[in-house]
């Protein structure tokens, strides 16, 4: 044991939590809490950021009790978030001027269609490695400057500030309106849409086309620095991290090499693969990102495959539809049969994102007969999962040429073995879970870390990645095709619902 402690908050779509690892890397205690979801219409999806900053606070009270620490015993908090949700706050009453638009809504769909007019969808992507789609944060900021009633104005006087999650923590937990750090990391800028992916700053081309008014935006800075000191129940604690989540998870699991990914199944499901220090354009359908940048170094971009829905999916089965009472309880549903039915759900709820990118696709479930019971429906969702990470592993393969020989996993559904077969059976490859899953956290931590000093360099880092479980393949090709072939025509089936 050794006795410096690193403090990460994780700031999910569902839930908040916060994690104190020890300086081996181990988790000393983990405190987490829910907040609300709340669907006002068909596609949109919001959240309170006000509850968001009490959940966040409660819970790092909560992790704190149960490791039997004071504040005062923390050596660096890092903070990582869910990516994209946009939040525009009073910066002089501290207040939410809206509820926060979540990246699962679809409310600016229209609004991207405009903005690509005759360039269409990749109008931008020369400059931030996105495609225009309602995922990213600056259609979702000018939603909000156009329709909440003198907003814009406001703004453009300065009155406004624009985050994403990350953002909205750091300004609140150095102070808020008492002198709050207004900043965000590369990592998150980076999926604003707004930010160049060369220079690291905001793109003034893209801010005049989206009619965002530069005076809103935090400022960016690296994924690993010491941004402010925490005030309130963490004063004199160094805020000395921000990544979006996945890129967390990248930093946790280790994969500090070129050719090295990830995949993480949390809501959604998201595969990073490091593509080193130049940023990898895509041609099938994946993201360019970053992956981190640590102080003053060189920055590490990533390739990236984003699937919407996979453990929602699984939430949906269960609050919707109410046929199972508890996430855990599909795996044992769905091995109450031997495979699918013949059914395959398409859980395009937010459109497909990659590598299709079709806000106008919904969910379907195809191929029902009398003959599919519940349980084969529980297979169905269960492998919604995998067969959207085999589109982008193909998609990553296509673009960068190199064959994923492991995956390295983790996050809630790495808990559930027949999901993690499948996957290394629909990929052919062995699927990889490390001994602490909870990468996510472990990165924020890891670079809050770097930062202040308790971990000297990357190698250290990797030395603490252990594997715990590893899923071999055992599917035979010929199944595998079949059932491949199968799951892209209900993808298929699934376009041209809405515009
Ligand atoms: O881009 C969205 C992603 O960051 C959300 O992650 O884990 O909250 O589903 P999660």
């Amino acid at each position: 044991m050794t006795d410096k402690f690193v403090a990460a908050i994780d700031q999910g779509t569902t839930s908040s939590r916060c994690i104190v690892f020890n300086q081996d890397g181990g988790i000393v205690a983990v405190d987490q809490r829910e907040h609300r979801q709340i669907f006002p219409k068909p596609g949109w999806v919001e959240h309170d950021a006000t509850e968001i900053w009490s959940k966040v606070q409660a819970v790092v009270a909560g992790a704190l009790a149960k490791a039997g620490l004071r504040a005062d015993q923390l050596s660096a908090l890092g903070i990582t978030n869910q990516r994209e949700t946009t939040v525009l706050w009073d910066r002089a009453t501290g207040k939410p001027v809206h509820n926060a638009i979540v990246w699962q809504d679809t409310r600016t769909s229209a609004l991207c269609g405009e903005l690509g007019g005759t360039d269409g969808q990749d109008r931008f992507r020369e400059q931030t490695g996105l495609p225009l789609a309602s995922y990213f944060s600056g259609p979702k900021a000018a939603w909000l400057l156009d329709n909440v009633p003198g907003l814009r104005a406001r703004a453009e006087h300065g009155e406004i500030a624009f985050g994403t999650i990350d953002s909205w923590l750091i300004w609140n937990l150095t102070g808020g309106t008492d002198g709050g750090r207004h900043v965000t990391d590369v990592t998150n800028a980076g999926r604003t849409m707004l930010m160049n992916l060369a220079t690291l700053q905001w793109d003034a081309s893209v801010l005049s086309a989206m009619d965002v008014p530069e005076a809103v935006l935090p400022e960016i800075r690296s994924s690993a620095e010491v941004y402010g000191t925490a005030v309130g129940q963490l004063a004199g604690v160094p805020v000395a991290s921000a990544l979006g989540d996945q890129q967390a998870a990248v930093f946790g699991q280790a994969c500090y090499d070129v050719g090295t990914a990830k995949n993480t199944y949390g809501t959604g499901s998201f595969l990073l693969l490091n593509t080193g220090n130049q940023p990898v354009p895509s041609k099938n359908g994946l993201l360019t990102t970053m992956g981190y940048k640590i102080g003053s170094e060189a920055p590490v971009y990533c390739l990236e495959g984003s699937i919407a829905i996979t453990g929602a999916l699984v939430q949906w089965f269960r609050d919707q539809l109410g046929i199972i009472r508890s996430a855990e309880e599909i795996e044992t549903l769905a091995r109450s049969v031997d495979d699918n039915g013949g059914a395959y759900i398409v859980p395009a709820f937010s459109g497909l994102f990659a590598p299709y990118w079709r806000s106008d696709a919904r969910g379907v479930v195809t191929g029902l007969t009398r003959y599919v019971t519940k349980g084969h429906l529980a297979r169905a969702v269960l492998e919604a999962t995998s067969w959207q990470t085999r589109e982008v592993v193909d998609a990553m393969f296509q673009d960068s040429g190199v064959p994923i020989t492991t995956l390295k996993v983790d996050g809630g559904m790495t808990g559930n073995n027949l999901l993690m077969q499948h996957q290394a059976d629909v990929l052919d490859v062995p699927v990889i879970r490390p001994k602490v899953s909870e990468t996510t956290c472990l990165g924020a931590a890891y670079a809050a870390g770097l930062a202040t000093g308790v971990w000297n360099d990357l190698d250290e880092l990797k030395a603490h990645w252990q594997k715990d479980v590893e899923w071999t393949p055992s599917m035979e090709a010929s199944v595998r095709d079949r059932e491949y072939g199968n799951w892209r025509k209900a993808v298929e089936k699934s376009f041209g619902w809405h515009e």
